[in-house]
């Protein structure tokens, strides 16, 4: 039971992360920065979205120990292992707020915003 919940949370999560792409005009070729990627649901969604050319760094404060029952770490993991491991790069316990210097040379295409509130809930 508490498996097919999350199963349904997940697919309606992930319909609106790609309705979210839809609506950014997101292409394939497209080099993206995800801040706050933490177990890298949108990550998955937009590496799928640009594409074997293109490439998504995500980057989160927390450590890749935090998160239950399954750690981001561990998640990511699943994510850099898989056919989309090319496309993806991940930095853990970095805080943009506190400066970029790791991104120093990377050049982004793409600027957009998302908060996950209530609509991606119903
Ligand atoms: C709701 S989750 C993001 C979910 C993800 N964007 C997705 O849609 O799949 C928010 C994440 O932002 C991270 N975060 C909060 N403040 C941050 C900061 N200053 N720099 C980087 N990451 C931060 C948190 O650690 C958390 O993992």
């Amino acid at each position: 039971m508490l498996h097919d919940e999350h199963t349904e949370i997940q697919a309606i999560q992930t319909a609106h992360r790609l309705r979210l792409i839809d609506a950014w005009d997101i292409q394939p070729g497209e080099k993206i920065l995800e801040i706050g990627s933490s177990q890298g649901d949108m990550l998955a969604a937009l590496a799928y979205a640009v594409g074997p050319t293109g490439h998504v760094t995500g980057v989160d404060i927390a450590s890749p120990d935090y998160g239950s029952p399954y750690t981001i770490g561990q998640a990511i993991k699943t994510l850099t292992d898989s056919d989309y491991g090319d496309r993806l790069t991940v930095f853990f316990e970095r805080d943009l707020t506190k400066g970029s210097d790791f991104l120093a040379g990377e050049h982004f295409t793409t600027n957009r915003a998302h908060q996950h509130t209530r609509e991606c809930r119903e």
